[in-house]
């Protein structure tokens, strides 16, 4: 394990791309875009990119082409194409790209290929492109991200990798990624997170995890992650948060932990190993209201704040609880997701609920324990996620 994360690390030193060091990036006074009918209009270019020089018609580019299956290598490579700041290539369908597709775009900044169909990264794929602070690859088909997978981006900020697939990630997947701020996964599959994951993240400000199928994680024995501030585990399957242990991220302000099967928290421990903590999201979990009475009183106590929402039924400080614990059989769950998700044909709001309803019925042993409220919450969000579809 260890050889081989050593292994790949010198692999990727040798590999790392050539710096130009003579080519300064010049950033516009004005935001223009220029929009190419199609690839080979956008390759035979023949106006400069670069702001400074004469003809400057803009500096970020978009395609008003409704499909480009496959980005090939040196696909963009045109007159001034290293002078690009930012290329939006959302929606376009893209199943596949390239290795060096990326190639010749140096001062490439933001780059958009959310709403796409691409499944597979490799370890090329972003070669070249180490001036990015922003990729936005959400809502495509990703299943796993290998080892590497973002290894040439070094200066990359914002990575969004929600609403895709994503099973699996590498332990190395986010190497190198050192500068990066903001990691979004919601609404994917993991189930589980390798502990060393995100040993690399150590500049990660906001780590989004809501809505994924995270039964069996250890957040205490995650490394890295020293300059966390917010992190959200949100809809997932979690039934307990250990917090006996010292975090890496103990500067952690905000935590969100609504949506899970949480019945017990150590406040005072939780208060103890993350001192940070100033704000967590509990609602929506299946309390019994004697036990959050005294976690919301020792919140209290903490100076913690928490949010809370008005409910019809019996809360304590407006996180709705249940006078004993709520039993739910197997088809009582299934009668109120399947009411929801006919409504909508869109695949991944049927796969995620199926997945987390199937994630949650396996892993209880006591029949099924689930909270009315819960579901009734996923309920009305999915309403609010169909309308939006
Ligand atoms: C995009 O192409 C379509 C059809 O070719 C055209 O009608 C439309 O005006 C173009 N949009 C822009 C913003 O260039
Ligand atoms: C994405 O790919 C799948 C299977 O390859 C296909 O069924 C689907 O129509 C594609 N969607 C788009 C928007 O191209
Ligand atoms: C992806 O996430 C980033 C930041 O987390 C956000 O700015 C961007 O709008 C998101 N993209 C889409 C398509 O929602
Ligand atoms: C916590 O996550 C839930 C579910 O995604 C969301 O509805 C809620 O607004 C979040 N809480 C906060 C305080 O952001
Ligand atoms: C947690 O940190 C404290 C102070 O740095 C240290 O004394 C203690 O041994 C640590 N506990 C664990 C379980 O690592
Ligand atoms: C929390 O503390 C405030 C005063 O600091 C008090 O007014 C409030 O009733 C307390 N709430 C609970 C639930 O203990
Ligand atoms: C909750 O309800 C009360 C009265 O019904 C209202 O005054 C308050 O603004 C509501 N709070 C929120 C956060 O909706």
């Amino acid at each position: 394990m260890l050889q081989s994360a050593l292994l790949l690390t010198i692999i990727a030193f040798i590999l790392k791309p050539e710096r130009s060091q003579t080519l300064v990036c010049v950033t516009p006074n004005e935001l223009k875009t220029r929009i190419f009918d199609s690839v080979s209009r956008f390759q035979g270019n023949k106006i400069p990119f670069n702001p400074a020089m004469p003809g400057w018609e803009g500096s970020n580019v978009e395609f008003n082409v409704s499909k480009m299956e496959t980005l090939q290598k040196n696909i963009f490579l045109t007159h001034d194409s290293q002078h690009i700041l930012t290329m939006k290539l959302s929606g376009k369908q893209i199943k596949k790209i390239d290795e060096g597709a990326f190639i010749a775009l140096d001062c490439l900044h933001e780059l958009l290929l959310d709403h796409n169909n691409m499944s597979k990264l490799s370890r090329n794929t972003f070669q070249g492109l180490y001036n990015l602070q922003k990729l936005d690859l959400s809502y495509n088909r990703l299943e796993y991200l290998p080892d590497l997978a973002f290894t040439s981006l070094q200066k990359l900020k914002i990575l969004n990798l929600s609403r895709n697939r994503i099973r699996s990630v590498q332990s190395l997947a986010f190497e190198n990624l050192i500068l990066l701020e903001d990691l979004n996964l919601e609404f994917n599959q993991l189930e589980t997170v390798d502990v060393d994951v995100f040993r690399s993240l150590r500049s990660l400000k906001s780590l989004m995890l809501a809505w994924n199928g995270l039964t069996n994680i250890e957040p205490e024995k995650w490394s890295g992650l020293e300059t966390l501030e917010n992190l959200d585990l949100a809809g997932n399957g979690l039934n307990h948060f250990d917090p006996n242990y010292n975090f890496s991220f103990s500067a952690l302000k905000t935590l969100n932990l609504s949506g899970n099967f949480l019945t017990k928290l150590n406040v005072e421990a939780l208060n103890k190993h993350l001192p940070s903590l100033g704000f967590i999201d509990l609602n929506d979990n299946p309390w019994v209201c004697t036990d959050l009475e005294s976690i919301v009183h020792d919140l209290n106590v903490s100076k913690v704040k928490f949010a809370s929402r008005n409910s019809s039924t019996s809360t304590v400080s407006g996180i709705a609880c249940s006078e004993v614990p709520i039993f739910m059989s197997k088809t009582n769950i299934e009668d109120v997701i399947s009411s929801t998700t006919k409504k909508s044909e869109d695949w991944s709001v049927k796969n995620y609920v199926e997945g987390i309803v199937e994630k949650k019925i396996k892993e209880s042993n006591v029949g099924v324990i689930s909270s009315i409220r819960y579901l009734q919450s996923l309920v009305i969000f999915l309403f609010v996620l169909i309308a939006l579809v």
